[in-house]
């Protein structure tokens, strides 16, 4: 009988919110759901329900407990560092030698914008202006959105900055930091579903995954890793959180570069099978 209820209400909800909660785990669901609930002193799915279809405040109240979107500034440190001293001078040779400047980012789940101004800091710190760049961040959570645009921010945020870092790029407004004016030129935030929407754009460099998929399951995940395939460059790289792992059947699409920071190379090796493919069925024709 709860289990009906249950299952009724994520439908309910899937529908009226647009998003696809079969993509979560239930136990996860049923966690972060009766959180509100226990909030609100209901322990009854449907009279939830009741109150989420009047009360719009209430419905984005669940929207970002379920799709939860805590996050800091160059979180782990150690994969930004990786980016810096080793990714981000490979990406500015290769694009030398194609005589191009422009250079592609993407932030996949990018909660309050934390990430994507994470990666253009390493950016401006490692090769200087002077790039025609592009960092998109996209997160199924309107409200996290909205906080990218503003980017506004806590000091316990920025805590793996330092104060150079954090003069060069904000602006203090009473105790918060605000990323400096100039700086939003460079990234474009924009609401998108990893699960249900192909990539949000095409030709990155690198893509930024992080700490996302593990809400995922494993269907879910293997055709989001297949969309960044298709989305990165030839040998773009996969970023993705350091607790998580790839699928195991979307493996061949990845080689590790560094399995400790979970960065990974998109690998030829689809495209060269899939080359065989055709040279096979010519030999057929
Ligand atoms: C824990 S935060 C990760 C933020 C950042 N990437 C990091 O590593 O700190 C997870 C983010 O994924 C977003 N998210 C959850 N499901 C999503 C989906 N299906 N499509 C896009 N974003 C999603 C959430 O809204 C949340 O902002």
């Amino acid at each position: 009988m709860d289990i009906d209820r249950f299952q009724y209400f994520i439908r309910k909800i899937s529908v009226k919110t647009g998003i696809d909660l079969k993509q979560y785990r239930d136990n996860y669901l049923r966690r972060r759901i009766e959180l509100r609930m226990k909030i609100l002193g209901i322990d009854d799915y449907l009279n939830y329900l009741k109150i989420l279809n009047r009360d719009k405040e209430e419905l984005e109240k669940l929207i970002s407990t379920l799709t939860i979107n805590v996050t800091e500034f160059m979180r782990d440190k150690t994969p930004f560092e990786f980016f810096m001293k080793f990714i981000l001078p490979e990406i500015a040779e290769k694009k030398r030698r194609a005589k191009s400047n422009l250079l592609r980012f993407w932030s996949a789940g990018c909660a309050g914008g934390e990430e994507v101004y994470s990666i253009l800091i390493c950016v401006l710190e490692t090769l200087g202006n002077g790039w025609s760049m592009s960092i998109y961040g996209t997160d199924i959570d309107e409200n996290c959105l909205k906080s990218a645009n503003n980017g506004v921010y806590k000091p316990e945020q920025l805590k793996n900055l330092s104060s150079k870092i954090i003069n060069k790029y904000f602006v203090k407004e009473g105790n918060l930091y605000k990323i400096k004016k100039p700086l939003k030129k460079y990234v474009r935030f924009k609401r998108h579903d990893l699960t249900s929407e192909g990539p949000v754009s095409k030709y990155f460099d690198a893509i930024f995954c992080r700490n996302v998929m593990i809400y995922f399951n494993e269907k879910q995940k293997r055709k989001v890793v297949k969309d960044f395939h298709n989305a990165l460059v030839d040998e773009g790289y996969l970023i993705i959180g350091k607790s998580e792992t790839l699928p195991v059947k979307s493996k061949n699409m990845f080689l590790p570069v560094d399995l400790r920071e979970k960065i990974y190379k998109k690998s030829l090796t689809s495209h060269f099978n899939y080359n065989l493919h055709k040279s096979k069925l010519k030999t057929l024709k």
